[in-house]
């Protein structure tokens, strides 16, 4: 290591973002929520993860999107995770909206949730049905949105189970994984991770 560890490395200004700069992983799913008018809305959304080992899901969103609005209304929410052969419509759940309205919801294959209001994306591999926990605002426009897992269900062949090789799982059915600011993967080739003895969680 040279003397000055910081010999060599550039410094980003924290004036702007610096998340453009780099490429960071993230999953990619859809999230469902119900418009006032009771027509389903579906927004693709990176920012999106477990939070914590229970069963809470959180994901960050602006409340200038109408899935904001539509969640503090309702006070639910769907989650699709798309599988990597559905990554254009998955996009295209982005399109703009024509006079409030976002025509390619329509044109997705959906089908409604069972124990709150909202619908899935069908084709996808994992579905949860979350009810709203709370809002933390203030992150400048963006916020937190964390949900408790109500029900959830998934594709058989997504689940881990003793007769199948975690590794030969994820190479018979590849996870999408978002690339931020632009690029996408498709994870099939994977290793068990090193972890180290006697660790815990
Ligand atoms: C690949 C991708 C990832 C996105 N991730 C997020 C995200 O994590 N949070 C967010 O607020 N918007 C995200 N967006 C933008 C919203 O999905 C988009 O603005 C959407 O149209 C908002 O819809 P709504 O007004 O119906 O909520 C993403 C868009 C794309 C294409």
């Amino acid at each position: 290591m040279p003397a000055d560890p910081y010999e060599g490395l550039e410094s980003l200004s924290t004036e702007q973002p610096i998340w453009e700069r780099f490429f960071t992983v993230a999953p990619l799913v859809l999230v469902g929520t119900q418009e006032k008018d009771g027509q389903p809305d579906v927004a693709p959304k990176h920012m999106a993860f477990p939070l914590g080992w229970g069963n809470y899901f959180g994901f960050v969103c602006t409340p200038r999107h109408n899935t904001y609005g539509n969640i503090e209304r309702t006070g639910c929410f769907t989650v699709s995770y798309p599988r990597p052969g559905n990554v254009v419509t998955t996009s295209l759940a982005a399109s703009p909206r024509c006079d409030e309205v976002k025509p390619i919801v329509g044109l997705l294959k959906t089908f409604p949730a069972r124990s709150i209001d909202g619908v899935f994306v069908a084709d996808s591999y994992l579905y949860l049905e979350c009810e709203l926990d709370r809002f933390v605002d203030g992150f400048d426009d963006n916020s937190l949105i964390a949900g408790r897992v109500v029900a959830a269900y998934a594709d058989p062949q997504m689940l881990r189970g003793t007769d199948i090789d975690d590794g030969v799982l994820l190479a018979d059915a590849p996870q999408l994984a978002y690339l931020y600011p632009g690029r996408f993967a498709v994870i099939s080739n994977t290793q068990a991770f090193p972890f180290p003895a006697g660790m815990r969680r």
